[in-house]
């Protein structure tokens, strides 16, 4: 192994730059030289590469976002758009390839991966820790603290209002997001898609929280819920049928996805950069790495993207239980 190619795609996640600076770092400390690869596949079809050296990738440790900018490319998904992108790559002497994403950047690295039996690792990058073989993604870390100071900011006029609010939090079709940032919040209700409670125990449950004194009330909705409803529509549903409640609605939105990654992010970011390239030297492909107990492990790609990593039952048992 020679040369080895890095790029990030689908949505960004704070900590991706860490990662990139690791890869990009691990390949100086062992003589390899690092492409990185600009807006993910895409750019992989039209051959925007660029040779990064350790000092390429200074500071970017503590910047949200990636550098190499991100894409979610439809080409990719075609033949003729991998065949390209194999051709550029081979033209450019990259010997392996390094997947910073989420599930539909793996599926789309594992495809490449068998059809030009290319060697490929990945690691896993996105806000939405939907990742199996992995406790964290990185990104996922960052957006909830993001999340739990726009919370506790409402919470503060929500408080002052004596009103209930929903908040609408990213996730895409899974409520890891959601039930993390709503406990760290200490939101009344969290609706995830994993457990839908239904409309009418929402309103027993909300009602129950008013005549309990409470002052305020937060209900944590992740964007893939599966009430039917969005958070407007239920914001008027509950009007409609809880008359007491002054209700209001915020969508947190993109503002999720960006600043500065906490340290937690960094720190995972820095170890899986370094192994995903020691794992290239062992010859080893079609795997991620990810964080189990807290120790670096292996998972093929395959089995990354097969369903979405399992709720924490503990933790909606833990929301129920402070809810009171
Ligand atoms: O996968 C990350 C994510 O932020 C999801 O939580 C969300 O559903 C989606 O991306 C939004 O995508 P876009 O930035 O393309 O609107």
């Amino acid at each position: 192994i020679r040369k080895i190619a890095v790029l990030t795609s689908g949505g960004d996640a704070p900590g991706m730059n860490a990662a990139i600076r690791a890869v990009v770092r691990a390949c100086a400390y062992y003589h390899i030289s690092c492409v990185g690869i600009f807006r993910g596949f895409q750019g992989m079809i039209e051959g925007d590469f660029k040779e990064l050296g350790p000092r390429d990738v200074k500071y970017i440790v503590s910047k949200g976002g990636t550098i190499l900018k991100t894409a979610r490319s439809e080409e990719f998904k075609t033949e003729a758009g991998r065949k390209q992108a194999y051709k550029n790559i081979t033209e450019a002497e990259i010997d392996a390839l390094i997947v910073i994403g989420g599930d539909g950047s793996f599926t789309g690295a594992l495809q490449f991966s068998k059809e030009f039996s290319f060697p490929v690792i990945g690691i896993p990058g996105t806000i939405d820790n939907d990742i199996n073989g992995t406790s964290h993604t990185i990104g996922f870390d960052t957006a909830l603290n993001t999340i739990i100071d726009a919370v506790d900011k409402i919470r503060d006029t929500a408080t002052s209002h004596k009103r209930l609010f929903f908040i609408e939090v990213m996730g895409r079709d899974v409520g890891h997001i959601a039930l993390n940032a709503g406990i760290g919040a200490g939101a009344e209700e969290i609706l995830i898609p994993e457990e839908n409670i239904g409309l009418p125990k929402l309103l027993e449950k909300l009602k129950k929280s008013k005549l309990s004194g409470k002052s305020s009330c937060i209900v944590i909705v992740a964007e893939g819920d599966k009430t039917g409803r969005n958070v407007f529509e239920l914001s008027e549903y509950v009007e409609e049928n809880l008359p007491e409640y002054d209700v209001r609605v915020s969508v947190l939105g993109h503002l999720q996805r960006g600043g500065s990654p906490s340290c937690f992010d960094r720190v995972l970011a820095s170890r899986l950069g370094v192994k995903a390239v020691e794992s290239i030297l062992e010859n080893k492909s079609g795997i991620m790495i990810g964080l189990i107990n807290d120790q670096m492990a292996e998972t093929k790609l395959e089995k990354a993207i097969k369903g979405e990593a399992p709720i924490d039952e503990e933790l909606i048992r833990i929301s129920e239980i402070l809810s009171i």
